[in-house]
């Protein structure tokens, strides 16, 4: 599903030097915002995809070329050192590689299999064929490593920075899908739910399209080569609370919130961790609380390693689109975005 945000992305002008790319991960919300943005800034690109792409394995391969409108897509599977060699690259010349793929689950096998093998595969694979800059989709949260998600993508990060390529390593505060959850739920008249009172955490949201151009103007500006870069959307760091009393104003009504301590996810942590250990696919389910209580309590801020605080004011800033704008056009009847696996609320 796209979202079409009222206001455009900040920069779209066309490159200078239009590059030859090869998109990972292009079906996914970040990987479709970057190759229209690569489009657009008038880059030759071409996306490998899986035959069943999207949210459940919902895109064929004519809805996937459809949504990829202006990039040449092929198909086979990403994982496979051959079939991205053989159906991906193909042997020809590539000048750079834009990686947006990560576990649609965030489960560890997975993780380790996509965000971290099949990445590191792509730049081996890549070498061979003329890139020269390959730009990586990360998190901010890998600052503080403490999911097998996390772990898995910083050690990719590693591998592409020890890998002798130029590279441009981004690492994205929160995506407007992950904080918009609640919006049907308060609309329906329903209180806006928090861990604790709601202020433990703060974001500098970022939209798609910013991020996407973000990740395209990496090519261009030498500034962010060479560079783990965090990033985050316009304007302060809201909280929580923040963003639930923002939605109850849209709506013209008092603030409702109910308040969910962080102990009950620590009751189902273990209680799950422990079932787990004898049935596998509850220690899954224990890993995604584990997910959860992390963003409860963690901020998608820079972390200041000395004093061991989220910084707002060392968190840069990109792009115009706000959450709250977002908010405006959920309520005003804009279609909601996809929110995958990785949903808490
Ligand atoms: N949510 C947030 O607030 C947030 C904040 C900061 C950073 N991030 C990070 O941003 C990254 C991208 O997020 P996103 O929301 O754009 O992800 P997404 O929508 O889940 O997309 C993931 C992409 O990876 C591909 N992929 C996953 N497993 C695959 C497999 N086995 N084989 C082939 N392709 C596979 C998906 O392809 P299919 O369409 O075929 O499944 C899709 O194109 C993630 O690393 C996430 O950790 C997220």
């Amino acid at each position: 599903m796209t979202f079409t945000h009222p206001k455009v992305p900040s920069v779209a002008s066309r490159s200078p030097q239009p590059k030859r790319v090869l998109v990972l991960g292009a079906t996914g919300t970040i990987g479709q915002a970057t190759v229209r943005a690569l489009v657009r800034r008038g880059h030759e690109v071409v996306c490998f995809v899986r035959p069943r792409a999207g949210v459940g394995g919902r895109l064929d391969p004519s809805e996937s070329t459809r949504l990829l409108a202006g990039a040449t897509v092929r198909f086979g599977a990403v994982h496979d050192a051959a079939s991205l060699r053989n159906d991906g690259f193909r042997g020809e010349h590539f000048d750079a590689l834009v990686s947006c793929l990560a576990s649609r689950t965030g489960a560890p096998r997975d993780a380790w299999a996509i965000d971290h093998e099949a990445n590191v595969q792509a730049f081996e694979a890549a070498r061979g064929t003329g890139v020269s800059h390959i730009v990586l989709l990360s998190a901010i949260c890998v600052q503080k490593p403490l999911l097998a998600f996390q772990q898995a993508k910083l050690a990719c990060e590693q591998a592409l920075t020890e890998s002798g390529l130029a590279y441009s390593i981004v690492r994205p505060t929160a995506f407007f899908k992950s904080l918009s959850g609640q919006v049907e739920r308060v609309k329906q008249g329903k209180p806006y739910l928090v861990f604790g009172n709601g202020t433990l955490t703060a974001c500098k949201p970022i939209s798609d399209d910013d991020l996407a151009d973000y990740l395209a103007g990496c090519l261009e500006d030498e500034s962010r080569r060479n560079r783990v870069l965090p990033i985050g959307g316009p304007g302060d760091a809201i909280t929580p609370r923040q963003q639930g009393e923002h939605l109850f104003a849209l709506l013209g009504r008092p603030p409702r919130f109910r308040q969910v301590p962080v102990a009950l996810l620590d009751g189902i942590i273990g209680v799950l961790g422990a079932a787990g250990l004898v049935v596998p696919s509850l220690a899954a389910k224990a890993e995604l609380a584990r997910i959860g209580r992390y963003y409860a309590t963690e901020s998608m801020l820079v972390l200041d390693p000395v004093t061991g605080r989220y910084d707002p004011d060392a968190t840069p800033s990109t792009g115009n689109q706000t959450l709250f704008d977002f908010y405006a056009s959920l309520i005003g009847g804009g279609a909601a975005p996809e929110r995958g696996d990785h949903a808490v609320f």
